[in-house]
């Protein structure tokens, strides 16, 4: 069995030994143009170039949850698409969303503020049915978003595709219920997979539908927000600020206003990062199923992008 690793932005070496270490039966090696075919490969934007080269590959193992760079190339017709999942993802997502969210609610930004100037202040506490959290997204990573942001009890609301049943949650499902999960939202989280409908959704339009004084927090891909929609509704104080893990363009470009918005916290895509050990247990596992002809998770439907 051979398998290609071909990877943009990933240190290839640890992954190979790691990759190696797993599957000790497989053949394992870094991609490079005119290589041969293959079995299996793990990917990460990887070029067209490879995949044209590739047409008998079984499965191509995205090194991400989202595969969004992948699906934009032109993908061998029966080749399976396997993403991440979880893979010791959602509970980074987790903390990082509670914390942006805690952050926020409790004013910690304004208490840092105060003490940097020497003063011991007070502020009226906020009540927490003020603040409702919507999530767009609930897979993988937004259930288990869902979970952390109930143990603060926050009140909580999700939109999915389809419609779902979680405890705790008050649940909307499909574009004709987006309105309503919006105006019963004021912290905005995404976690959306980009695809043709989701791509934009957040923008003048959606965002003016949050309640007043709306907080977002984007985690997902930057291509879900209209930038440029943002820093008015932010200036003229319908959002109260957003916290950003995700932009069009990565890494930000110097000079983005986004640098230096004082409502906009920024963090370089880094609320859940791909993790080396667990990864490669879940991608070897996987390989391992295919090969005794059981069926796996995580294959992306190619009709429905995610
Ligand atoms: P997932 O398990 O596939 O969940 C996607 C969720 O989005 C599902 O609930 C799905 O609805 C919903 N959805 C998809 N299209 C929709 C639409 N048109 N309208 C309404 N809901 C829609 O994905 P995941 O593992 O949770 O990951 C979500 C995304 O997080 C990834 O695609 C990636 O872009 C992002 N991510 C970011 C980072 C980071 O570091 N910033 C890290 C990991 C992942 P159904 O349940 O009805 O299918
Ligand atoms: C990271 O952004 C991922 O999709 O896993």
């Amino acid at each position: 069995m051979k398998i290609y690793f071909c990877c943009t932005d990933f240190k290839a070496e640890p992954w190979v030994a790691a990759l190696r270490a797993a599957l000790p039966q497989a053949e394992i090696e870094v991609w490079a143009p005119g290589a041969g075919p293959a079995d299996y490969a793990v990917v990460w934007a990887p070029p067209q170039a490879f995949l044209d080269e590739q047409p008998q590959i079984k499965a191509l193992f995205n090194l991400g949850a989202g595969v969004d760079a992948l699906t934009q190339l032109r993908l061998p017709a029966q080749t399976k698409l396997v993403r991440l999942d979880d893979a010791g993802m959602s509970v980074q997502m987790a903390e990082y969303v509670c914390h942006a969210l805690i952050r926020h609610f409790r004013e910690f930004d304004a208490y840092a503020a105060d003490v940097a100037q020497g003063k011991w202040s007070y502020r009226k506490p906020r009540l927490r049915e003020d603040f409702p959290v919507g999530i767009m997204g609930l897979g993988v990573l937004g259930q288990r978003v869902a979970r952390a942001v109930q143990a603060f009890e926050f009140p909580l609301r999700g939109w999915s595709r389809s419609p779902k049943e979680l405890p705790g949650v008050r649940c909307y499902a499909g574009e004709e219920q987006l309105a309503e999960f919006l105006a019963e939202t004021k912290v905005l989280v995404c976690l959306l997979p980009l695809t043709g409908q989701t791509q934009g959704i957040l923008n003048r339009e959606t965002l003016a539908q949050l309640q007043p004084g709306g907080y977002l927090i984007n985690v997902a891909r930057g291509a879900h927000l209209v930038e440029e929609d943002l820093i008015p509704l932010l200036d003229g104080g319908h959002l109260a600020g957003a916290t950003l893990d995700v932009f069009r363009q990565e890494p930000l470009p110097a000079g983005h206003p986004f640098w230096r918005h004082p409502k906009i916290t920024i963090t370089p895509h880094t609320s859940a990062r791909t993790l080396r050990d667990e990864s490669v247990a879940q991608i070897a596992g996987k390989i391992l199923a295919l090969e005794r002809g059981e069926p796996i998770g995580g294959v992306v439907d190619h009709h429905q992008g995610y």
